[in-house]
């Protein structure tokens, strides 16, 4: 179904990368590495790395980048990430993509596509602030775009939506920042490696699906 499975998703808090990584993995087996997933299940079980990204993650700063690429580099090694990986969320700094080169290249791997998911801040403001996620499986929903069958209840395996703590209006304002400053000098990073597709975020689900579908061939 897709020829490039070793990518990365990248693109502003609110874009859909973790909305298009679940339509993504239902069509098409690959592991799904969300560094944000990571750091919220860490958080969940109160563990040391839990308590230290929380203390960025509420801030809306970036977790240190020695920290985040260790973690990935572990889970790159292990045999989920033998077929194919979608990096949703990582590098968000040139150090860690250059940091990601240098974990592939010792196994001989590199990436196949790097797919920027672009929407205008109001919209992706809009979207973070009326965000619902499920506690127990993660997945999104949306008090304006996509509702759930019954309030307050996941679709999927019935646990409790909740607002996650950083997506109230402050801290989303934050993260929109640090994103401009720190993470879309990856987009220029990419291109000279002509790695980067650009797909129009700000278009109904099922056609931003379809355009992630298209760079992925
Ligand atoms: P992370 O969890 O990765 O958050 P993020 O990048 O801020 O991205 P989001 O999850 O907010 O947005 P998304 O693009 O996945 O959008 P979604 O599909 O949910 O990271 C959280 C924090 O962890 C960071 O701030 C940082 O502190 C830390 N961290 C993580 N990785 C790190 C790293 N590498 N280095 C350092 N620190 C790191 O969609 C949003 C909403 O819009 C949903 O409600 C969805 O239903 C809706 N929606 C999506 N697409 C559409 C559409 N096409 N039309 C209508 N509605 C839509
Ligand atoms: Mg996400």
């Amino acid at each position: 179904m897709i020829a490039k499975t070793k990518m990365v998703l990248l693109g502003p808090p609110g874009a859909g990368k973790g909305t298009a990584s679940e339509l993504l993995l239902k069509d098409v087996q690959l592991a799904h590495v969300s560094t944000g997933d990571i750091f919220r299940a860490e958080m969940k079980n109160g563990t040391e790395l839990g308590k230290l990204a929380k203390s960025y993650i509420d801030a809306g700063k970036l977790v240190p980048d020695e920290v985040v690429a260790g973690m990935v580099a572990s889970t790159l090694n292990g045999e989920a990430c033998k077929d194919g990986f979608v990096l949703d969320g990582f590098p968000r700094t040139v150090r860690q993509a250059e940091l990601l080169e240098e974990e592939l290249a010792k196994s001989g791997r590199t990436l196949d596509a790097v797919v920027l998911f672009d929407a205008p801040e109001e919209l992706l403001l809009q979207r973070l602030t009326a965000r619902l996620t499920c506690r127990k499986c993660g997945l999104n929903f949306n008090k304006i775009f996509g509702k759930p069958k019954v309030e307050g209840v996941c679709d999927h395996c019935g646990g409790e939506l909740y607002q996650r703590s950083d997506d109230s209006m402050e801290t989303a304002v934050n993260r929109l920042k640090v994103y401009n400053e720190q993470t879309a000098p990856l987009i220029e990073f990419y291109t000279r490696k002509n790695l980067l597709f650009t797909v129009d975020a700000s278009l109904p689900k099922a056609e931003v699906y379809a355009a992630f579908l298209k760079a992925l061939n």
